[in-house]
C-alpha cells in the first residue's frame, strides 16, 4: 500500500466531522462471500440477471427461491472480517457516521454495525408479495419451497432489490443526504458500475467530499476518487485505523 496515500486518508479523517463510506461485494470477499463481477459464474446455466428479476419469480417463484436459498446456504456459515469490525468500530469515532451498503448478507450489522443503510436489501429478511408484511426469518433450508407468510398465506419473497426495481426509498434517501454532506466519504469494494448506489460518489464529489477508495483493483470511479488506496479491505482499513485511532482498535469484535 502507498504509504503517501494512506497519510493523506489519514489527514482528510483526522479534519473530518462528518464521515459516510459506501460498500460493496469487495468489504465481504475475505469473509469468504463471492464478489458478483468477479465470478462471472452461473447458477444451473442461468445468469443472476435472469433469477433476479420480479418476471422470473412471478413465473417460477421455487426457482428463484432455490437460488437464494444457496446464496444463503453459502452464507450462513460466515463471519465478518476486520474490515467490517473497523467500519463498525468507526460509528463511535466521528461525530457522523453513515454506513451505506450494496451487500445483501448482513455481515457489517453481524460486525456490530447500527443503522446500516442498506440499499440492496437484505437476504436475511422476506416480504410477503400479498400483504407486504417483513420479517427476518435465518431458515436454511426452508421446510418448503416458496415460503408462505404466516398472517396471510401469500407467497413470500426475499427482501432484495432485484434488476428493475425502485431501491428502498428511505435508505437511498438518508444515503443521499449524508453523501452530499459528508466531508469524507471512503468507498470500499465496489466495482462502482451498479447505479443509483454509485452516482452517491459523483454526488459526495461534486458535494466537495474527498473521496478515499479502498479496492485492490481500479474500479469505474477512479476519476472520482481524491485518494486511492490499493489493497484488499480487511487490511487497508485497520491499517488506516491504527494509524488514525491507535493500534489495535475495532479488530476484537
Ligand atoms: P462487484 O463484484 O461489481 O465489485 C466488487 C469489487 O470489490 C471489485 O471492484 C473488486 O476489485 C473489489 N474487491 C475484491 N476483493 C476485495 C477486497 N478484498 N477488498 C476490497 N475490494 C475488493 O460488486 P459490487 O460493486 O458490490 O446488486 O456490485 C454492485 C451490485 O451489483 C451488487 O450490490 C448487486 C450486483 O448486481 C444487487 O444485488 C441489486
Amino acid at each position: 500500500m502507498n504509504d503517501e496515500a494512506l497519510a493523506r486518508a489519514v489527514e482528510a479523517l483526522r479534519g473530518a466531522t462528518e464521515v459516510a463510506v459506501l460498500t460493496g461485494a469487495g468489504v465481504s470477499a475475505e469473509s469468504g462471500v463471492p464478489t458478483f463481477r468477479g465470478s462471472g459464474g452461473l447458477w444451473r446455466g442461468r445468469r443472476a440477471v435472469d433469477l433476479a428479476t420480479p418476471e422470473a419469480f412471478a413465473r417460477d417463484p421455487t426457482l428463484v427461491w432455490q437460488f437464494y436459498e444457496e446464496r444463503r446456504r453459502n452464507l450462513e456459515p460466515l463471519a465478518p472480517n476486520p474490515a467490517h469490525r473497523v467500519l463498525a468500530a468507526w460509528q463511535d469515532r466521528f461525530p457522523a457516521y453513515t454506513l451505506i451498503t450494496q451487500n445483501v448478507d448482513g455481515l457489517h450489522h453481524a460486525a456490530g454495525a447500527r443503522g446500516v443503510l442498506e440499499l440492496h436489501g437484505n437476504i436475511w429478511r422476506v416480504r410477503c408479495t400479498a400483504c407486504g408484511l417483513e420479517r427476518e426469518d435465518r431458515t436454511v433450508p426452508f421446510p418448503a419451497l416458496p415460503p408462505r407468510c404466516a398472517a396471510c398465506g401469500g407467497l413470500e419473497r426475499p427482501c432484495v432489490v432485484w434488476f428493475g426495481e425502485n431501491l428502498p426509498e428511505d435508505a437511498f434517501e438518508a444515503a443521499s443526504r449524508a453523501a452530499a454532506t459528508a466531508d469524507v466519504l471512503v468507498v470500499v469494494g465496489t466495482s462502482a458500475v451498479v447505479y443509483p448506489a454509485a452516482g452517491l460518489v459523483t454526488m459526495a464529489a461534486h458535494c466537495g467530499a474527498t473521496v478515499i477508495e479502498v479496492n485492490p483493483e481500479p474500479s469505474a470511479l477512479a476519476g472520482e476518487a481524491t485518494v486511492l488506496l490499493r489493497g484488499p479491505a480487511g487490511v487497508v482499513l485497520p491499517e488506516l485505523d491504527a494509524r488514525l485511532f491507535g493500534g489495535g482498535k475495532g479488530d476484537g469484535g
